[in-house]
């Protein structure tokens, strides 16, 4: 044996052997899969987890961290509501089960022969969807000072549409000085807009601050842009001790032309607290909003939006009269880095009569037991500032036609796998 496979062969057989969890053979892969797409050099994460040296030192952070299932992230209870998400990446138990065997264990490397091939990244990883068809970029860099208080800007940007389109996928995102720019929101102007006051920024499009992925819309259903439409970047800039110049893009997936899509959908934020009041230092302070549909509507993804002070965040379907309540989704251990769209699949993607009211439950920790809280002493009110606060979520869906709504529950009459709280 020892002629053939050298002494660490050896002790990698032997390994095997007593059914030891290795890097190489069962950590790598999992890696590659669920936390490499950030964990490489020249990103946003902190470290890189492509080879075992690199993972090593990083080992009793990494079973603590995927014990408390804070990375991947990821924050969808897992008790309660609907549990099939298109984009879901968090770890199965067993593979957080493998982590922690490996950790405890002592990290061994195993034979290096296990060593599954390196994923390739490229630049379209960089988008969470295939292929753009049109990227929007500030035609200039913004500038952020070292030092000066935060600043909203708009800038309008015409990306030369010459026909109408509707979008398929949608994300936007900082590509230069990602951590002076703490928010970017989107919209589409056009000189047939109704000239009204509250409308100056335009139709919404869409939402980056950190750790955002992209809005994909189902088959079927997608978003006008119509030829000659302009682009509003809202932009919230943050100074962060040294210049920074800024630049952000919008990236857009199109429905081939020519196609237009059955459903138009919408991206709209449910129960905005403006009267919201959190006392210093309190804990599990709670805030409810409503809105009711006003025509039957298939709900597409949920995503929570609070800030430092933001706990927990759960969404329930009052359906009309009152009679059934329903649990769609909750995130209870809300983290304000990651502001992340949960896509639920075709079969679970709710179907809610007219008027059922969207409840929107929003909690917060004021105290200083919350380690992101930058001054428990405050009374804490609605604001834009990431110390205020602001609550509820962007829920995205589509209307349909009562015949529409009849034909869809009933074609899905045993397919909903789960949904605990009905
Ligand atoms: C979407 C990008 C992304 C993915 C996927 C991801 N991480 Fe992270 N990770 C980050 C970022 C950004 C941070 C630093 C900010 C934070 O902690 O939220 C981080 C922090 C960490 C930390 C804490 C580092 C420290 O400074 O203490 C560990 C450990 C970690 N990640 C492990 C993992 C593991 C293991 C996986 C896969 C199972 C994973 N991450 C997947 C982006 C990601």
């Amino acid at each position: 044996m020892k002629a053939i496979f050298g002494v660490s062969g050896l002790i990698a057989i032997t390994a095997m052997a007593q059914g030891q969890v290795t890097f190489t053979k069962d950590v790598a892969p999992i890696l590659q899969n669920r936390c490499q797409a950030c964990h490489r050099p020249d990103t946003f994460a902190p470290m890189s987890l492509l080879s075992y040296e690199e993972t090593r030192p990083w080992a009793k952070s990494i079973k603590q961290k995927v014990l408390a299932r804070e990375m991947p992230p990821w924050y969808i209870d897992k008790n309660v509501g609907i549990q099939h998400f298109k984009n879901d990446v968090s770890l199965s138990d067993d593979e957080i089960s493998t982590i922690v065997k490996w950790v405890d264990s002592g990290a061994p490397k195993g034979n290096p022969a296990d060593m599954p091939r390196p994923r390739t990244f490229n630049d379209s990883d960089q988008w969470h969807f295939d292929q753009p068809d049109l990227i929007v970029t500030l035609p200039k860099d913004q500038l952020v000072p070292a030092e000066a208080s935060d600043r909203w800007i708009d800038v309008l940007v015409d990306p030369g549409l010459t026909e109408d389109r509707y979008i398929k996928a949608i994300e936007v995102k900082p590509i230069k000085g990602f951590r002076a720019v703490h928010h970017v929101t989107t919209s589409m102007k056009h000189d047939d807009d109704p000239d009204d006051g509250d409308n100056v920024q335009g139709t919404f499009l869409n939402e980056y601050a950190l750790g955002k992925n992209a809005d994909v819309f189902p088959d079927g259903a997608g978003r006008l842009m119509k030829a000659g439409t302009k682009i509003n970047f809202n932009l919230h800039l943050h100074p962060m001790g040294q210049e920074t110049p800024a630049n952000v893009a919008l990236a857009l997936k199109f429905y081939p032309k020519g196609v237009t899509p059955k459903y138009i959908e919408t991206t709209e934020k449910i129960g905005d607290p403006k009267e919201l009041d959190i006392p210093p230092n309190a804990d599990n302070i709670r805030f409810d909003g409503y809105n009711t549909l006003a025509k039957p509507a298939r709900l597409l993804s949920f995503q929570p939006h609070l800030h430092n002070r933001g706990k927990a965040s759960c969404m329930e379907a009052i359906y009309p009269g009152g009679h059934k309540v329903e649990m769609l989704s909750c995130v209870s251990k809300y983290q304000f880095a990651w502001h992340l769209v949960y896509l639920y699949t075709e079969d679970e993607q709710p179907l809610l009569p007219a008027g059922t009211i969207l409840h929107m439950i929003s909690w917060y920790d004021n105290s200083p037991g919350n380690k992101f809280n930058p001054d428990p002493d405050n009374l804490i009110t609605y604001g834009q500032r990431t110390v205020d606060e602001m609550g509820g979520a962007w829920v995205s869906y589509y209307y349909l036609s009562d015949e529409e709504f009849k034909q869809q529950v009933e074609a899905r009459k045993g397919k909903r796998t789960l949904a605990k709280a009905e």
